[in-house]
């Protein structure tokens, strides 16, 4: 399978609008994101519940309809394919990580890595490289339900890697997770980011994920209302108190 282009960023999004119509109300849940990432960055989509950070993270992986504007992925509008090839282009180009893992019970760790790939020659070292990566290699033949939750996150993180997709995009991926878990999916993702030019998309609310992002987007009622570096110190304290900062401005200011 083709790598990511160089040509192209990994993702671009413009002006993407969604509401979801009920009866007689509609909520907004995005109105008008503009966002795009450079290969290799990690960017982590930071705000409270029910700013639209799941919609916004749906709408870049192509599962849901947008009301205005586009989703670009390595090149591709999402837009202009077909619900066949829009599966086919996310199984090839888009790694999803979910807060649940969503791996198969019945499958071995290093089954369910495999589970998305084509079968094609040099797979079996694919999947090697990935257990020995996310440090599983010793857990391959256990099934999901004797593995620890931080291992059957690094089990789905591999198989969101499987197919080399131009962007990895993750939904709370330690919101299952105590601490020390949570902080070890994260040094993964950051590393992976660094060693393998992955372009990573992170959604959370928790400052101590935030804090491992190349840039931390904050959203508030379905926008980003501002973005900001954390730097390299690593300070969870120091992200809360900036995300908040930002949060009690006057929207028209930030
Ligand atoms: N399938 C849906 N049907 C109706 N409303 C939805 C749906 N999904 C999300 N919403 C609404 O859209 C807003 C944003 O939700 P969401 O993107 O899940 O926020 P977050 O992930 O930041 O908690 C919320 O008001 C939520 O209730
Ligand atoms: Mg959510």
């Amino acid at each position: 399978m083709s790598s990511p282009s160089a040509r192209h960023a990994p993702l671009l999004v413009e002006g993407v609008r969604k509401e979801f119509r009920r009866q007689r109300t509609t909520v907004t849940a995005l109105s008008g994101v503009d966002l795009s990432a450079s290969p290799g960055e990690f960017i982590v989509i930071m705000g409270a519940s029910g700013s639209g950070k799941s919609t916004l993270l749906h709408a870049m992986a192509g599962l849901t309809d947008l009301d205005a504007g586009r989703v670009v992925i390595n090149g591709q509008d999402l837009s202009l394919l077909n619900d066949a090839q829009l599966t086919k282009f996310r199984g090839q180009q888009i790694g999803l990580v979910f807060q649940a893992f969503n791996l198969l019970p019945s499958l071995s760790a290093e089954d369910n890595i495999r589970l998305p790939a084509p079968p094609e020659s040099g797979l079996n070292e694919k999947v090697a490289g990935l257990l020995q990566r996310l440090n599983i290699a010793e857990r391959r033949s256990h099934k999901p339900g004797a593995l620890s939750g931080g291992e059957q996150q690094r089990v789905a993180i591999a198989r969101a890697l499987v197919c080399d997709p131009a962007i990895l995009l993750a939904d709370e991926p330690t919101g299952s997770l105590d601490y020390d878990a949570g902080q070890q999916i994260c040094q993964i993702l950051h590393e992976l980011s660094r060693e393998q030019g992955r372009t990573i998309v992170a959604v959370t609310h928790e400052p101590n994920v935030a804090m491992w992002a190349d840039r931390v987007v904050v959203m508030r009622d379905g926008r980003n209302i501002a973005e900001f570096s954390p730097g390299g110190s690593r300070d969870p304290q120091e992200v809360a108190s900036h995300y908040q900062g930002l949060l009690r401005q006057p929207l028209e200011t930030v």
